[in-house]
Parts: structure tokens; sequence; C-alpha cells
């Protein structure tokens, strides 16, 4: 099976995922879920707007939300690149690629440029953000998770190849990729610029849809303070997936849906991939098997649901009939006492 090729000398730089913008009907409770449970900071606010960041984040905003009055979205992902400088570069790159592209204003960051990835997906590109204090030591003022940084996105797609072929152009290198043995069919990659296995996750399904962006935290009982924090102030229900660990070697997780049903995964900080002979690793799956080192596959909601984008319209894909925590205990496999 061929993989797209990683182009090392990249027409300009993308370091890594940086920031998300969502919608949300009630900024009320979307704050008190972002503080409290995933224990982000208020950078700044107004009565529509809220920027929160992580404890570790020098950056002002990891994730920006607006109030809306209509159906929650997400607005655009975020990817610093490493100069002002490589926005023009990348300006350069796409009118010969013929991707469209337009310089934005967006408050508390410099330069910005938007664009739609092949698959539809926004992005916005930015070197620079106002510089605001590290709080990660800052013990006493934490809350819930304390989550320290922004770590990648996931991303439902319907051809997940063509994206990754996209992004690899831009000196995107695979850590890991999902494949289906019996149909010898890619249906996830996980895409990085940083160094770690992940900045963009791509799976197989109907899209684009915005599925999780990953938070990491500093230890696993950061994880457990989420959890116990959303038990405690009314978010229990928006516990929807785990704890659990990730088979393919890699972290621990829980994933949260916020107030509006935005997903957030926490996770601890992923393995460094970085030496050129670390090459993109094989993960099989096989239908009707939990590919979990431990804990339950995930729930119906978390394959199933997913955060649309502005304005973009979605193509359907081989969703295929994944396993789900449903199914896996109404099947009652042998697995599912774990022993
Ligand atoms: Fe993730």
């Amino acid at each position: 099976m061929e993989l797209p090729k990683t182009n090392f000398f990249p027409p300009f730089n993308i370091t890594r995922a940086s920031h998300l913008v969502f919608t949300a009907r009630d900024i009320a409770a979307s704050r008190d879920f972002y503080t409290e449970v995933i224990g982000l900071i208020v950078t700044d606010e107004t009565a529509d707007t809220l920027w929160l960041r992580g404890v570790e984040e020098r950056c002002h905003h990891s994730l920006t939300l607006k109030r809306t009055d209509g159906q929650p979205m997400c607005e655009r992902i975020g990817f610093r690149v490493f100069m002002d400088e490589d926005l023009d570069k990348a300006t350069a790159h796409f009118d010969k690629t013929g991707i469209r592209y337009r310089f934005v204003e967006v408050p508390h960051q410099g330069r910005t440029l938007h664009f739609n990835d092949p698959a539809g997906t926004p992005v916005e590109l930015c070197a620079t953000m106002p510089v605001v204090p590290r709080m990660h030591t800052k013990k006493h003022l934490h809350r819930g998770a304390a989550a320290l940084r922004m770590d990648h996105y996931q991303v439902l797609v319907p051809d997940v190849m063509a994206n990754a072929r996209f992004y690899m152009d831009l000196g995107f290198r695979i850590s890991d990729y999902i494949v289906v043995e019996s149909a010898g069919k890619v249906v996830g990659t996980f895409l990085h610029r940083k160094g770690n296995p992940w900045d963009i996750v791509f799976l197989t399904r109907t899209g684009p849809r915005f599925h999780h962006g990953g938070y990491v935290v500093e230890s696993f009982n950061d994880i457990v303070r989420a959890c116990d924090m959303a038990g405690n102030l009314g978010f229990k229900n928006r516990l929807e997936h785990g704890p659990g660990r990730h088979g393919h070697q890699h972290s621990y997780y829980a994933y949260l849906r916020d107030p509006d049903g935005h997903r957030t995964e926490l996770l601890l900080p992923g393995i460094q991939i970085i030496d050129i002979d670390d090459e993109p690793v094989a993960c099989p799956v096989q239908p009707g098997v939990n590919s979990n080192l431990w804990g339950l596959p995930a729930p119906k909601s978390w394959v199933e649901e997913a955060t649309s984008f502005a304005h973009v319209p979605v193509v359907a894909g081989p969703d295929g009939v994944p396993m789900t925590a449903e199914r896996f205990l109404a099947e009652k496999k042998p697995d599912a006492v774990m022993g």
C-alpha cells in the first residue's frame, strides 16, 4: 500500500496546530465548562466573545468562542507558521496550486490568512499573537484539568488520502495510519509538524466535519480531576468516552463535550517522533474488534456525531460500520471483560 510522501522542503513553514474558533449559544455556560472542567484560562472577554488559553501557553488564545443564536459550529482550525514571511510564501504556493485564499483581520492575532483545504476544512494561518504570561507554575490558580496546551485536531473527511497528500506537500509527516487489513484500505492518517504524533488527524467519514480538539495535560490525575469536576458541576453527561488508553502505543484519553456539543480530548503528551528513519507505522484494525489497549470502544455518539464547519458543504463518505461501545457490549465479546 503506497502512502503519499512528505515534502521535507515545504514551500512555507507550518509549525503546529495552534488554535480553534467555535460558536456557542450560551457563552456563560461554555465559560464554566472550559474554565472549571478543562481548566483553561480566560485571557480576554467581551459580551459576545471569549478568548481562552492553556495554563502553559504564552499565546493570547488557543480557543475562541463566539456567541451565536444559530447552530453552533466550528468556524476555523488554526495553525501557526514560523515567520510572518511564511504567509507570503503560502500565498505564492497557493497561487501556483490553485488554492483560493484571503488575508483577514482577526482580533489578538498578527496577519492572518484564510483558505480551505481540499476537503473544504476552513483553515487559518498566522505567525504571531500577543504574548501573555505562562501560568503553569501558578498552581494555586489552576482549575479542573489545568489543560497545558493545544495539541491537535481530528477532522472527518470522505477522502483521507487526498487530504493527507495536501498536508504532506506542506511538510506534514504521517506518524501512524489506520488500515483495514481485510480491505487493504487506509481509513485514518495521523499527521504532524511539531515532532509528536499529531497536529491533524483525518478519519474517513462524511465530511468535512470537526471531530475534536486535543489539549495536553500534565498527568493522568488531571484527566480524573476533569471527570470529577464535570460530575460535580452539572457536566457529568458531557463525559462521552474514557478515561481509557488508545491502542497503537499512544496516550491515555478522555473526551468531553461542551454545552454545544463541541468535543475536547484531554490527553498526556505524545511520544517524540523526529528522526528521519522514524517512518509511518501501520495500525491494523479489524471490523468488530476493540482497538483500544484498554477501555471500551468509543460510543456511537463519538463515532457518528461531529461539529459542522461554518458555510462548508458536506460530502457523504464511506462511513462503514465501526465498532461502538454499544455494539461491543450488546454482542458480549469475550474480551469485553478485561483480565
Ligand atoms: Fe485526538
